[in-house]
């Protein structure tokens, strides 16, 4: 999600010439301006990374050890973007990571970025001093440094992975890919594609976000706190991002889905963006079959409905491809990126378009408190809890500008969760504030057991990242058994890395890891 107006300010310098090479940012932030009204704006992003390698395609990495390099690219998001990127192996999504339950996993990875980072394994369930959260359980890479991460594959799933390093920034950038756990057992499906959605910054307005940008490190300025206020409360004009990406390209760019007719086609979604996408699969009835890895219990067909994802968080879903033509997966909705986000559905030998997109189309959701049947999970509402917790999700005025905040306190003052290996937690995800929170805990996952003070009907749901909308309350609980100091965040990163993140902290967990006091370097949020 690169800000394009980087790719513009960079142009900018070189069109100025090395005169300028000390440049007060806020007469670049002029001459950025001037770029824009001229509409030299997007033919001087397109030249601003000459100097970068163009991203490859995503690579498919199958296997027990990898070698990961962070390193900086240029991205064609279509015929007419290109947006100077971070990448993990010069692509954005980083390769498609598929490993095989039970196996011990090694990622060799190393930073050619010229800031520090550090890879997060979103949900997956890791050692805690392997979580890749710096100040919390590591101190960042350092640039041309390297760190091997290992974990043992224990459940299966779709997963992701991203820099956990001043990761509003760094996950904008591109610091993101997928993690396949493959089952034990013998796939059910006979062809699978992978799709990581996101949304970029385009150029149309990028301006705006000028005054909110933190001009001493012009790389990251994204929420500094003085940024715009748009309606939905966030300091970061959600406005700005109009334009949508699956896999790293929008609209006709995005590479065709081939099928076969029979074939059972599972799709792994994963939201790596800010923006909850409503996705509508047409011309196809389809099962969700497993949501943030987990499976859901006897699923039921769904048609014409929309699938709901937030960010963080991921769906499974598998259709059999019965119905020969061209389709599209597309997302639904008023944003102006909307269109960009659509993938075709291609029958192998099927004549070209038999379908039309329809993104204003008004659809029910899919309401994943009733979907799928009951049966027993791991918890139960009236069962017996060693500790309950309440979060309140909330914002307020700060001295820089709106911060968001658990419990009336922003990070690091929020209150810590304390548990004890062995412990029944019980949470309650209460949101008093006008925008949505995709709450994700690290190193463990909940079970979702009520909604509004009702029990849920459907599927034991268990999840990482749950989309807590406002005025909703929800209860979820876990099994304190991964000891370790564990984030608790919102996944909408601007809202993360402007106070909402708390930690669950095992008191009988003694970490090795003291973060170095004299590095200023490690921004874990
Ligand atoms: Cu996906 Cu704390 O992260
Ligand atoms: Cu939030």
């Amino acid at each position: 999600m690169k800000k394009l107006w980087f790719g513009v300010l960079l142009a900018v310098f070189i069109a100025i010439g090395a005169a300028c090479s000390n440049v007060d940012p806020h007469e670049s932030a002029q001459k950025h301006d001037m770029a824009n009204m001229n509409g030299q704006g997007e033919n001087a992003a397109r030249n601003s990374g000459e100097n970068l390698p163009l991203a490859t395609n995503t690579k498919v990495l199958s296997g027990k050890e990898f070698y990961i390099t962070a390193k900086e690219a240029l991205l064609k998001i279509n015929d007419k973007v290109r947006l100077p990127v971070y990448t993990y192996n010069g692509s954005v999504p980083g390769p498609e990571l598929h490993v095989k339950q039970g196996d011990r996993v090694k990622i060799h990875f190393k930073n050619d970025l010229p800031v520090p980072t550090a890879i997060h394994w979103h949900g997956y369930p890791v050692s805690n001093n392997q979580d890749g959260v710096p100040g919390v359980t590591m101190d960042a890479i350092k640039p041309g440094k390297t760190y091997t991460y290992e974990f043992t594959a224990t459940v299966p799933g779709t997963y992701w992975y991203h820099s956990h390093q001043n990761s509003v920034n760094q996950v904008d950038e591109g610091l993101y890919g997928a993690l396949i756990v493959e089952p034990k057992n013998k796939a059910t499906f006979d062809r699978e594609y992978t799709l990581v959605l996101d949304e970029w910054m385009s150029h149309g307005n990028a301006q705006m976000n000028m005054a909110g940008m933190n001009h001493g490190d012009m790389n990251h300025g994204s929420c500094t706190g003085d940024g715009q206020t748009d309606t939905s409360g966030s300091c970061h004009d959600m406005g700005m991002y109009g334009l949508f990406t699956i896999n790293g390209k929008s609209g006709s760019a995005i590479k065709p889905l081939k099928v076969k007719q029979g074939e059972k086609v599972r799709l792994r979604l994963i939201n790596a963006g800010y923006m909850t996408h409503a996705l509508h699969l047409h011309g196809h009835e389809y099962k969700i079959v497993a949501t943030d890895g987990h499976p859901l219990n006897d699923p039921q067909p769904i048609k014409d409905k929309l699938l709901n994802i937030a960010p963080g968080e991921r769906y499974d879903i598998e259709f059999t491809a019965n119905h020969p033509g061209e389709w599209l997966l597309e997302c639904h909705g008023n944003m102006k990126g909307a269109a960009g986000m659509k993938v075709k559905i291609q029958y192998e030998g099927a004549k070209s378009s038999t379908d039309k997109a329809n993104a204003k189309e008004d659809l029910p959701a899919v309401d994943l408190t009733k979907y799928g049947k009951p049966a027993s999970g791991p918890f139960t509402l009236d069962q017996k809890y060693d500790v309950s917790y309440t979060m309140r999700l909330g914002t307020a005025m700060g001295k820089n500008g709106m911060v968001y905040t658990i419990n009336g306190k922003t990070y690091p003052e929020t209150a810590p969760l304390y548990v004890k290996t062995g412990d029944r937690v019980k949470v309650k995800l209460v949101n008093a504030s006008p925008v949505d929170h995709p709450m994700h805990l690290h190193g463990h996952f909940f079970q979702v057991l009520s909604k509004n003070g009702k029990p849920l009907t459907g599927s034991p749901l268990i999840k990482d990242t749950l989309n807590v909308k406002p005025g909703e309350e929800y209860v979820v609980a876990f099994k304190a058994d991964n000891p370790g100091d564990w984030m608790f965040h919102c996944h909408e990163l601007h809202h993360a890395s402007a106070g909402m993140v708390t930690e669950v902290k095992y008191k009988d967990y003694k970490s090795d890891y003291t973060p170095d006091p004299d590095d200023q370097t490690n921004r874990g949020e």
